[in-house]
């Protein structure tokens, strides 16, 4: 490959040399060496590409059959322009992977563009299992991989944009000010991470297994409607197992308890990680917090279930879902106390979900039906919900 790109350059600057051969000696100097250099970029980029994974990416899509839906192919420049060269303030997040800077295309299009940091040894699998994981799926609240960018010393992600930031931040913000993200929309989201986690379980072929869900990796749109994202860690798994032996991968205080202890990775593990994000949605409170907790329940599914099993729950609920946030429109009786049981709907969904063995927690599919029947209830005209008591009579 080298030896052609080499190749090639030569004829460019011969037939350069035939171009322009009355020009004095220096500006034929100058010339050459923009040649040499075009080349020389040129070569640079191929050889990122192929030590970005490209050629194994290619391979896959070519295996896949899905020549014609490759994840589209940005340019460096291209990118470059979206983001003013990559600028302090269109930074909008950073995690393990990278940084990632919101941009705007050509075309006036917003999307979010990964980048990593520090190039790795031998190429970045992280990169190429997000890739080759999300060009297989198409979910409305799982986040669209718009395309890459592998010409560069590192690889670029293109996704669409998630105007909304991440749940975590909403609930950060919840923590320390005055806004308050209310019960309804935060069941809204629960409901639309356990669909979109319920068809990678179920229906995505074969199964998929995120194994980082966490609040921070759970971006929102314009309408606050969840995008699960962050797919570096996830997990294909093979035909006909029902679980992947794997070193341990994901975030402290999500982690499930069994996969530590067994290096065994199932679906209950995303089941675990998703009830601790229903205890954040019911309590406000960080997965893990050593300055503000004592530290036997620094973390938070241990605090969540000394409460339940004291019958104490109440003291760690957000207080802020019962108050009136507007104070013209004052809160009926009948609408406290649907949101209350709503909450401890979900805390008892949320504590068979942290069950320490998995086989006792819910599939996610059952997760999923549970949270869409709060959500009914929550809703229902005091019509249905005395029409519902009668039928149990
Ligand atoms: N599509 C997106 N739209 C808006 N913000 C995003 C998007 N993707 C990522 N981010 C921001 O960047 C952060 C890190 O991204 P993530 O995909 O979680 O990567 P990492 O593997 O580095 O954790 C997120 O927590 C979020 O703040
Ligand atoms: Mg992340």
């Amino acid at each position: 490959m080298y030896i052609t790109n080499f190749v090639t350059c030569k004829l460019q600057l011969i037939s350069t040399k035939f171009m322009f051969g009355g020009c004095s000696s220096a500006s034929l100097g100058f010339v050459i060496m923009i040649m040499s250099l075009r080349c020389w970029v040129k070569m640079m980029k191929r050889k990122n590409f192929i030590q970005n994974g490209g050629k194994q990416l290619q391979e896959f899509m070519r295996s896949k059959g899905y020549d014609h839906a490759l994840p589209k192919i940005f340019t460096s420049s291209e990118l470059k322009v979206a983001t003013n060269n990559y600028a302090d303030d269109m930074k909008i997040g950073t995690g393990g992977f990278g940084v990632v800077y919101k941009g705007k295309l050509k075309t006036g299009k917003l999307v979010a563009i990964k980048k990593e940091l520090v190039p790795k040894d031998g190429g970045n699998k992280e990169f190429l299992n997000e890739v080759m994981i999300l060009t297989q799926i198409h979910h409305k609240h799982i986040v669209k991989l718009l395309g890459c960018c592998l010409e560069t010393k590192t690889p670029l992600l293109v996704y669409e944009y998630a105007s909304n930031g991440t749940l975590a931040d909403h609930l950060q913000e919840t923590a320390n000010s005055g806004y308050v993200m209310g019960w309804e929309q935060r069941l809204n989201v629960a409901i639309q991470t356990a669909e979109a986690l319920s068809y990678l379980h179920r229906a995505a072929s074969p199964p998929i297994l995120h194994r980082d869900i966490k609040s921070a990796n759970i971006l929102l749109d314009d309408h606050c409607d969840a995008k699960v994202g962050d797919f570096g860690v996830s997990r294909l798994v093979p035909d006909g197992e029902k679980h992947i032996s794997t070193v341990v991968q994901g975030t402290l205080g999500y982690l499930d308890p069994e996969y530590f202890q067994t290096l065994q990775l199932t679906d209950k593990s995303d089941v675990y990680s998703l009830g601790v994000m229903l205890v954040e949605l019911i309590t406000s409170l960080k997965p893990v917090d050593a300055h503000h907790r004592d530290p036997e329940f620094s973390n938070l599914a241990l605090l969540f279930i000394h409460h339940i099993k004291e019958g104490a729950l109440v003291e760690i609920i957000d207080p802020r879902f019962l108050e009136t946030i507007d104070e013209s429109v004052a809160m009926s009786h009948e609408q406290t106390w649907r949101i209350r049981s709503s909450i401890l709907a979900v805390a008892s969904l949320a504590y068979r979900c942290l069950s320490l063995v998995g086989h006792d927690r819910p599939s996610m599919m059952e997760v999923e039906h549970e949270l869409h029947d709060i959500s009914r209830k929550l809703h229902a005209t005091r019509f249905e919900v005395a029409e519902e008591s009668v039928a149990l009579l």
